[in-house]
């Protein structure tokens, strides 16, 4: 399960990540927001977040104007490994190298045709652990209490 979510700025963004979602015949919630009325994005990435980090979702995409402001707010969450990606080698290494669980997106930033590349990349690249997982495992223990 996919968790969803955007502000106004990333809102078209959202919506059409569901049309994509549905042809590729992944599930997904949608955690809002459901306009494009002007609003926070911490809203809509905390509640999207929070299903990741409670393993309510496997994966999030999250999109704001540039996808900065919403990777933020996932990584205060437990658990979550978010990377805001403007390129597919981004969100390769994040997927290879961080075993990021949150994508965060700009749709200020990247154009539509990139996202696609970028949303398909990341849910296709697996992790390659080794000596990352011992990484990825210091992100937390490092950092959580
Ligand atoms: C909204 O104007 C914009 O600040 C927001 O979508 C996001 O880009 C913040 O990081």
């Amino acid at each position: 399960m996919i968790a969803l979510a955007s502000d106004h700025a990333g809102f078209e963004y959202k919506e059409r990540l569901k049309k994509l979602l549905e042809e590729l015949n992944l599930p997904y919630l949608d955690f809002g927001t459901l306009s494009k009325d002007s609003t926070d994005y911490p809203e809509w990435g905390h509640k999207a977040s929070a299903a990741v980090s409670a393993g309510e979702c496997d994966r999030g995409i999250l999109v704001c104007g540039t996808g900065i402001g919403m990777s933020i707010v996932a990584n205060k969450h437990k658990g979550i490994r978010a990377a805001a990606c403007e390129s597919v080698t981004a969100a390769r290494l994040a997927r290879q190298h961080n075993d990021a669980n949150v994508l965060a997106v700009g749709e200020r930033i990247a154009g539509w045709e990139s996202v696609v590349d970028i949303v398909k990349v990341f849910l296709s690249t697996p992790f390659e652990g080794g000596r990352h997982g011992r990484r990825v495992e210091k992100i937390h223990s490092l950092t959580e209490k």
